[in-house]
């Protein structure tokens, strides 16, 4: 016997009902993306692995743990977006044609995590990333841009928390404190976290380990760390969400698990999950362009988790397949039914007919499962008056009713 494969653990194959629900979620993000003025792009899945270690950074758990690897070849598949549009907008120069850019995305991402609810090593991203400005207007627009999205696709409860990691300067004062304040109570800490306090300091604040966290908890980390210009930009953001009604929280310890940002970050969380609450991110990554070989420009951005936000929407009730069934009593009448049909969905009508021999009793059955609210049944006698029965699922009734004014009925009424 041939074996029968399985999908790989870790991706998940959606069946219409579900691939319906992702394709309104991806929809309507793009709706919110055109009407805040975010110009799609189209990247490819595979890049040169360097770039991910150069912009996420060799010590995260992405680049360290995570990243597929062609065998032999210097090629990943991209574990996240922000870097590839980054390499796509210096590899146009795009900044010698424009100062400003507000780029939007959708698709998939690869990480070789260990898989478990909302967590996937294919999975993904609806994304943005604005490039050119470090204005905190911009960072109160990325964050009301990823809210008003997740209200659009019915999110309802969920907690914006924000924090601010300063300038790379910052960054690295900060990683020198918190790096003498941990160092004593090492042998206290996981594994991971006793390689990361070498390495990355900032990398364990946000590790998930129970022991570490609490940890952490007993540590005082405030703004201490910021400069003066970072402190009032962070500071002036919290007025303007204030201000624009948004809800957060500050969150010391929210650092994020890639090493590209700088200054605001933020995460939004869903209660309605588990351990992996987390539906978007994002935050600035001030140096990143630099650092990926272009002019100092300043850029914010944010993903979303497309396979995290199907586990909290209502699936209560799926779309079905069809509107409209057409049915055959005789088979000698399938040409007409095929007729009818294209005539049917040439008005845009979700609209179906039979290929198997089935008894009436099986079609009407048939469309029933597709959701089909009307079936227009053709029998001899009827098309013989040049008639066919048309009737409606819901109510159980049916009536006869012209061919030639059948279509036009069933438009009026769906
Ligand atoms: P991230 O936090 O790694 O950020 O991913 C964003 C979101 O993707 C997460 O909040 C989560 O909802 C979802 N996600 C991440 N990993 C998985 C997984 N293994 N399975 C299912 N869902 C997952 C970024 O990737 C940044 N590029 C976001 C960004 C854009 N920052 C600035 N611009």
């Amino acid at each position: 016997m041939s074996k029968i494969y399985s999908g790989i653990r870790g991706t998940s194959s959606l069946d219409p009902a579900e691939t319906y629900s992702f394709n309104q979620i991806i929809k309507k993000s793009r709706n919110v993306f055109d009407v805040f003025g975010y110009e799609e792009i189209s990247l490819p899945l595979l890049e040169e692995e360097g770039l991910f270690r150069r912009s996420v950074g060799d010590t995260t758990d992405i680049v360290e743990k995570q990243m597929f690897k062609i065998e032999g070849k210097d090629i990943v598949l991209r574990p996240e977006g922000t870097a590839q549009v980054i390499r796509y907008y210096l590899e146009n120069s795009l900044y010698k044609k424009s100062d400003f850019y507000k780029f939007s995305y959708v698709g998939p991402m690869f990480r070789g995590e260990r898989p478990q609810k909302g967590r996937l090593r294919q999975f993904h991203h609806i994304g943005a990333e604005a490039i050119g400005s470090n204005s905190f207007y911009l960072d109160a627009e990325i964050i009301s841009l990823s809210m008003r999205i997740l209200d659009i696709i019915g999110v309802r409860e969920k907690s914006l928390n924000i924090n601010t990691l300063g300038c790379s300067l910052d960054k690295v004062n900060f990683s020198k404190d918190l790096k003498k304040k941990l160092i004593g109570n090492k042998s206290k800490f996981c594994q991971d976290c006793q390689r990361r306090i070498q390495k990355n300091p900032l990398r364990v604040i946000d590790c998930k380990n129970k022991t570490c966290k609490s940890e952490v908890a007993t540590l005082n980390i405030g703004e201490s760390h910021l400069c003066s210009d970072c402190r009032q930009h962070f500071n002036d953001l919290r007025v303007l969400l204030d201000e624009l009604g948004i809800d957060y929280t500050y969150s010391p310890h929210l650092v994020r698990g890639l090493d590209y940002y700088t200054n605001t970050v933020f995460e939004i969380t869903s209660s309605q999950l588990g351990s992996q609450d987390a539906i978007g991110a994002g935050g600035r990554y001030n140096e990143l362009i630099q650092c990926l070989g272009g002019p100092s420009i300043s850029a914010i951005g944010f993903a979303l988790g497309v396979e995290r936000l199907m586990l909290i929407l209502d699936k209560s009730s799926p779309r079905k397949g069809i509107s409209v069934y057409v049915a055959t009593v005789d088979d000698n009448l399938k040409t007409q039914a095929l007729k009818l049909t294209q005539q049917l969905r040439g008005e845009g009508i979700r609209v179906d007919t039979g290929y198997l021999k089935k008894s009436l009793k099986g079609q009407l059955r048939y469309a029933q499962k597709k959701g089909a609210k009307f079936v227009v049944i053709m029998g001899e006698e009827e098309i013989a008056q040049n008639s066919v029965m048309l009737k409606d699922m819901d109510t159980a009734t049916q009536e006869k009713v012209k061919i030639d004014a059948v279509v036009n009925k069933i438009k009026s009424e769906i």
